[in-house]
């Protein structure tokens, strides 16, 4: 699988998400829709294929999914929970925006008999993302060899309107794919003031700083039917390389803005190693938006998991002085092999610190010389910065050299909380409040069972905690 498509509450509180989804191979290709529904983001149930090609050379390239309430489609006479699936078709020679409609919540759906309902004779125009603006429908869709991402209205979902286009801005790497426009909350010193703030998301591949795909994002203003971006920055979603075509969903309430990603990089995908157990890909953690200001630099989008109390269970380490100290957790018990962890710092302002305090976390194996290791420095020349090293994590990347094996990000503030969940084969870090997230993959030649977390170098005056907790796993009941 690749991209998270259509993700959406429904009324009954049942988050469904679709995926790019090849049911006949472990690499991309063949596009269907895939779909799984869950009560929380963590527990999944599989659901039969949403939407397949009509014929095996095309393809149900990515789109989106809204909850028509209010009949503006005419598809929904008799009800208010009616859903459209807005998606491209991809064939050999054009993509075109297409639309199907679903009267059972998004379980199956009928193609409309009108399609296509966006056609502008292109075969690199795709990924259309539908919002609800006041009163009329706003798609946002790239036009993806021109850089360009185009803003077209409608009334019914079925007739849409070229309104704007934002053209050139940000890296444009060779191809803009899978933009979003959302509305997220706006934080001030970590806590949310009621406002929310537009961002326009773009994605682009190859062409990311790190190598191969990437989400940039653009804070801005929206009145409808034209975008204008805050300031002329770029800023891209995650500092790692797993982390694309992030989507939000449909229908959450509006001071949640929750979104999921897909985990990967088409500059490996296909030759990951776990095609030998029959699987290839997973999504990011669902991840909970907001917009802040971060010192110099301006507006950062941060992100945490949403909700990862439907899975955190046992706390199995903690320390409220957790000053030039270190710990081995043993997790060799935790079945689901995850954990969330958490630590928060109190230090002097970086000007006052002399030495080099680090705070280090080292995943490893018993008789293994395999480890996954992140940290973060609070002093010296590289005061700010967060890292993850994938590159003693020997199951894959040795021969492959682009699977990069080293990342870092560097703030002005020192972070003042570094959390995050490690799976079998994913790390999800989040720095100060995830204004700074990285999300890496990596391949251990053994499943590893040991965490150890190091702050040494601290002033005496710094207020260090950690706590670990096991994380449920989420297909035991199924
Ligand atoms: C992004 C992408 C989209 C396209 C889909 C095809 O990863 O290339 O632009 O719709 O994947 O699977």
């Amino acid at each position: 699988m690749n991209d998270p498509n259509g993700c959406f509450l429904d009324g009954n509180g049942t988050w469904h998400l679709y995926y790019q989804y090849n049911p006949t191979g472990l690499t991309a290709g063949n596009q269907h829709w895939g779909h799984a529904t869950s009560p929380d983001l963590y527990h999944w149930t599989n659901q039969p294929i949403a939407l397949f090609p009509p014929t095996p050379d095309d393809g149900v390239f990515s789109g989106s999914v809204v909850v028509d309430a209010n009949n503006t489609s005419g598809f929904f006479p008799d009800q208010t929970d009616g859903v459209v699936a807005i998606y491209t078709l991809h064939t050999p020679t054009s993509e075109s925006q297409y639309i199907a409609y679903s009267y059972d919540s998004g379980y199956t759906f009928t193609v409309y008999e009108g399609n296509p309902v966006l056609d502008i004779g292109s075969d690199q125009f795709r990924d259309p993302k539908v919002i609800w603006y006041e009163d009329h429908w706003v798609m946002v869709v790239a036009y993806a060899t021109e850089f360009t991402i185009g803003i077209f209205t409608s009334n019914d979902l079925k007739t849409w309107d070229h309104a704007s286009n934002v053209t050139d801005i940000g890296l444009f790497g060779l191809l803009y794919e899978c933009p979003n426009l959302v509305q997220v909350p706006l934080w001030e010193n970590g806590k949310a003031t009621g406002e929310l703030h537009w961002v326009l998301i773009i994605s682009i591949n190859p062409g990311a700083p790190q190598g191969g795909s990437i989400s940039q994002y653009f804070p801005g203003t929206f009145d409808g039917y034209k975008f204008t971006p805050s300031d002329g920055g770029t800023r891209i979603s995650d500092f790692a390389k797993d982390n694309y075509a992030e989507q939000f969903f449909f229908g959450t309430k509006a001071d949640e803005a929750v979104s999921i990603a897909w985990a990967s990089n088409w500059q490996y995908t296909n030759n990951l190693p776990t095609a030998s157990e029959g699987w290839r890909s997973v999504m990011s953690l669902p991840r909970m938006n907001y917009l802040t200001k971060v010192e110099r630099t301006g507006w950062e989008m941060g992100s945490l998991p949403y909700g990862i109390d439907a899975v955190r269970s046992r706390e199995l380490s903690y320390d409220g002085d957790f000053v030039n100290k270190s710990v081995i957790v043993d997790y060799s018990n935790v079945t689901s092999g995850a954990l969330y962890f958490e630590a928060t710092f109190s230090l002097p302002p970086v000007k006052n610190i002399t030495g080099v305090p680090t705070f280090n976390l080292t995943f490893s194996a018993p008789g293994s010389s395999d480890k996954l290791r992140a940290g973060y420095i609070f002093g010296g020349s590289n005061a700010g910065i967060g890292w993850i090293d994938r590159r003693n994590t020997s199951g894959y990347g040795g021969d492959d050299p682009l699977f990069t094996d080293r990342f870092s990000v560097a703030g002005v503030a020192l972070a003042k909380t570094i959390s995050g969940v490690i799976d079998r084969t994913i790390l999800e870090m989040f720095i100060d409040d995830g204004a700074f997230s990285g999300t890496s993959l990596f391949f251990p030649q053994d499943k590893f069972s040991n965490l150890t977390l190091e702050a040494q170098g601290m002033p005496d005056d710094a207020k260090v905690t950690i706590a670990v907790w096991e994380l449920n796993g989420v297909w035991d009941n199924q």
